[in-house]
């Protein structure tokens, strides 16, 4: 998933930074998830992953692909909507994916507010999804709520499916990479009729625990061999550039403002994204947890300095710094490796006194 800071390019670096603290299994605490694929990873690699973020839909991943433990079956739904034809061979999830994908679209709260078509009456037109993909959006996320709420699916079903259409969204999302604009020209992207993506499932039996709440207030409530802390690093918050994904999570039809229709977000602000709160801030997490190893991800352009940093972790244990040269897209780039930027990324490894 596109996501500002999203690990997935580092994960073996860090996996081999753990590694080499001989650290092979234990409890691995991700406390700023986002896409929660540093959780997912380490879960895969017999970990006891407990995990959390400020945004819900964060939540809604981490539900789905740390807590929950293999494939769910989906038998009560796969009774009332049969298996898909479509395919040789239909597992319970992909009929589930054709069924939603074959759903008539419905004029709903994302359609209203953040098409072209369904704006064209209101101060503010948006061109954030076409038309059909709006009402589709809508069509499938009051799906999963009424088979949720008709008990035709499971809690650990529901936030499945719920993750499936999170993930799904941004491929057909008229944008640069964020939520903040939306493109004045459709972008090929956004052109495409939506469709459910696959997943990939996560087994094992452990006993994983997720959160959606802010670190600083559930750092001191458990322990862990592992506290891995990937923090935002410049003063851009996530929440508004992220807002439709997060109204689509939790669809509460709330009120919006502005160009883009944000949501209110004065709950979700991180005090890493101030230069004067963030080193309060992971002095506070160091001082406060119970870790034995503390990873601290960072960026060479963050609004932490680096030696500000180690003055902070140092007073906890030894600490040892680790770069890694990164490229990293720029939101506007759509991908295209000129417009990739070299920077380094760090890791910062505190072992406890
Ligand atoms: C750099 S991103 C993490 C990326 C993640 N490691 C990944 O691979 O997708 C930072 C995340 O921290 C979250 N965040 C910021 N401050 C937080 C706080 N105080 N408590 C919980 N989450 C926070 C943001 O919502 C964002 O998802």
């Amino acid at each position: 998933m596109r996501f500002i800071g999203n690990k997935e390019k580092l994960l073996d670096d860090i996996y081999q930074a753990v590694s080499d603290k001989n650290i092979s299994k234990g409890v691995f605490c991700d406390f700023f998830a986002g896409t929660s694929n540093v959780g997912r990873y380490f879960k895969q690699k017999g970990f006891r992953v407990i995990s959390s973020d400020l945004l819900y839909f964060s939540y809604i991943l981490q539900k789905a692909y740390i807590m929950n433990n293999g494939e769910p079956k989906f038998t009560k739904l796969i009774k009332e909507i049969g298996h898909s034809k479509k395919r040789f061979f239909s597992s319970s999830f992909d009929s589930i994916r054709d069924h939603l994908d074959d759903l008539n679209g419905v004029e709903g709260f994302i359609y209203k507010n953040y098409t072209e078509e369904g704006t064209r009456d209101n101060t503010h037109v948006r061109k954030y999804f076409t038309a059909e993909n709006g009402k589709h959006i809508d069509a499938v996320r009051q799906k999963i709520e009424e088979w949720k709420n008709n008990k035709i699916i499971t809690t650990k079903e529901y936030f499945v499916l719920l993750a499936a259409l999170i993930e799904s969204v941004p491929f057909y999302s008229n944008i640069s990479g964020v939520y903040g604009a939306f493109l004045k020209q459709y972008d090929p992207r956004a052109l495409k009729k939506l469709k459910i993506k696959p997943m990939q499932f996560y087994g094992g039996e452990k006993d994983h625990k997720v959160y959606n709440g802010d670190s600083m207030k559930l750092i001191g409530k458990e322990r862990f061999d592992i506290l891995y802390i990937d923090p935002p690093y410049n003063n851009r918050q996530y929440a508004p550039n992220y807002h439709i994904l997060e109204t689509i999570a939790k669809y509460d039809s709330p009120e919006i403002k502005g160009v883009s229709g944000m949501r209110n977000y004065e709950n979700q602000k991180s005090d890493f994204c101030n230069k004067n709160n963030a080193l309060l801030a992971l002095e506070k997490i160091a001082s406060t947890a119970k870790y034995k190893h503390l990873i601290l991800s960072y960026n060479s352009e963050g609004i932490m300095a680096k030696d500000d940093i180690l003055g902070v972790l140092k007073k906890f244990g030894e600490v040892e710094l680790k770069n890694i040269n990164y490229r990293r897209f720029k939101s506007n780039s759509n991908g295209k490796s000129k417009d990739k930027k070299l920077i380094q990324e760090q890791l910062y490894l505190l072992t406890s006194k």
